[in-house]
């Protein structure tokens, strides 16, 4: 991880702010860019556009080398297209900055000035344009560089950003900034924690680094040892964990507000720090990436890490379910049983579906407690859900429609895709077992869906529950702007707009 950029708000217009590359906007459509920029710069730029025929194609940019004959104080300008203006939105904004300051890093700028999209002047509020910015800035540039020896030639540059506040107040703009960063952080925070190989992200390494969160933030940390598993009865995390030489553990988190606490709820994650598939081996391919399945546990703590700072009016319990799937002289066999901590039983047709056993355990134990009023799982769960909603999009599913359509709300805000995906109660009768409860596999087709199904045989009825399948965006073999390669977060910042937004 290298060091944060630098994000800070500076009053009044571009023309103002010094830096290696100042950004300006241009929609489609208009004469002239925007921006609050001030009329000499304002008047140049657009000439030059003009010049060059940039019409402001959606992500489009074109440099601009100033003289400095006329005083600017930025030595080059980056014109940043937006499209048309009114089908600008948060998400699409997002993309841009990020695009752009990617852009401006590899020009070899150290700073960047950019002039907030103004109110007015866009489909977007101000404040939500700040918010945007800042994770534009912080998403885009993440780079996971501990393991190279030699800097890369696309080492980052990029250290600070000046937002030019235009007609703003700067407290405004800072802290809209402030939240951007904030969520940006936790999303870092989890893309650290995925991408980093699964011989040292072991569940007990998890389990330490939750303890530094525990540290350092007030909340509350509590990691269950096997021994401990063993008299809670949690069958399913020790049956997934039992081939491998790194033993599970079940970490527990407690964040709560100052005051005033509106509800309780529970954010559980799979933490499968590897998945081979046991005995149910995967292909060499298939395992290629599966140090990301546990990137549901990183989202949880990714998210509840930036509680504190935030003080959502809710108490959130945090269960990160670390175990790693290994094939080993004592793994678990297909055809073993394994017995949940709700008393129900499981026949483990294939080890290659550990994941709900895990959060088979998780959700009984959810269930279990004082006080939680519902509760939302995230499990890199199926391919079956990469298949259906492809490599961008989490599928969202649940027993109660209006948790799934709160957390699609904040998904929505947070700019991430998530997708519904119907719980067809026809398709239990594919869990059935002949010797057990039920079967941890189904058929071949709709996967995700039983595998959902699975899942809600453990929730206590009448408790709403959501859970959402992250297989697909979890990691990536391609760069989509500010969303890269590698671990992506996530799951974070949608759980973060989730308690903040909680009635
Ligand atoms: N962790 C995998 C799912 C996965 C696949 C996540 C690709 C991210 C990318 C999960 O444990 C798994 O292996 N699921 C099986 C279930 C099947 C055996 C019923 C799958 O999807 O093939
Ligand atoms: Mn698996
Ligand atoms: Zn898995």
């Amino acid at each position: 991880m290298s060091a944060p950029i630098r994000i800070s708000a500076q009053k009044g217009e571009l023309a103002g702010c010094e830096a290696d590359v100042g950004i300006v906007y241009r929609f489609r459509g208009d004469e002239d860019v925007c921006g609050p920029l001030g009329a000499p710069l304002a008047k140049r730029l657009s000439g030059v556009a003009r010049a060059d025929h940039f019409d402001g194609d959606a992500g489009r940019t074109l440099l601009w080398h100033a003289p400095g004959r006329e005083g600017e104080r930025c030595g080059r300008y980056l014109i940043l297209g937006l499209g048309p203006r009114n089908e600008l939105t948060l998400d699409r904004y997002r993309h841009y900055i990020g695009e752009a300051c990617i852009q401006a890093d590899r020009l070899g700028a150290a700073s960047v000035a950019i002039p907030l999209l103004e109110a007015g002047a866009a489909p977007l509020g101000s404040r939500e344009a700040g918010v945007a910015l800042a994770e534009g800035v912080l998403l885009g540039t993440y780079r996971f560089e501990r393991y190279r020896s030699q800097p890369e030639a696309g080492r980052r540059h990029l250290r600070s950003v000046t937002v030019a506040a235009g007609s703003v107040a700067l407290r405004e703009v800072e802290s809209a900034i402030g939240l951007g960063e904030v969520c940006a952080s936790a999303t870092n925070f989890a893309r650290d924690l995925v991408n980093e190989p699964a011989g040292v992200m072991t569940p007990e390494r998890m389990a330490a680094i939750a303890r530094d969160v525990g540290a350092e933030t007030r909340i509350a940390v509590r990691v269950i040892e096997p021994d401990e598993l063993r008299s809670m009865g949690m069958g399913g995390i020790l049956g997934v964990g039992q081939g491998s030489r790194n033993p599970p553990r079940l970490i527990q988190l407690n964040y709560a507000p100052d005051e005033g606490a509106r509800k309780k709820v529970a954010f559980l994650g799979k933490g499968l720090t590897f998945d081979s598939g046991g005995l149910s081996l995967k292909s060499a391919e298939g395992m290629e990436t599966m140090k990301c399945d546990m990137a549901g546990s990183a989202a949880v703590l990714g998210a509840m890490r930036a509680l504190p700072e935030l003080n959502p009016p809710v108490e959130v319990v945090g269960l990160m379910g670390m175990a790693e799937n290994m094939p080993d002289g004592g793994a678990i066999r297909p055809g073993d049983v394994l017995k949940i901590m709700n008393g129900k039983t499981v026949e483990v047709r294939n080890t290659d579906a550990e994941g709900r056993l895990v959060l088979a355990d998780l959700l009984s134990y959810a269930g279990s407690m004082d006080g939680v009023e519902s509760m939302i799982d995230l499990a890199t769960l199926t391919g079956a859900c990469m298949v259906a909603l492809g490599p961008l999009a989490s599928g969202v599913m649940g027993n109660d429609q209006v948790l799934v359509d709160d957390i699609l709300r904040a998904a929505d805000r947070a700019g991430e895709k998530m997708w519904p995906l119907p719980l067809y109660r026809e398709y239990r009768e594919h869990l059935k077992s002949e010797i057990a409860d039920v079967k941890n596999t189904a058929i071949r087709y709709g996967g995700a869906i039983t595998a959902g199904l699975f899942l809600q045989e453990f929730v206590r009825p009448g408790l709403p529950w959501a859970h959402i399948d992250i297989a697909g965006p979890s990691f990536g073999d391609k760069d989509y702007s500010y969303i890269r390669r590698g671990a992506s977060g996530a799951g974070v910042r949608t759980l973060i707009h989730y308690s903040l937004n909680i009635e």
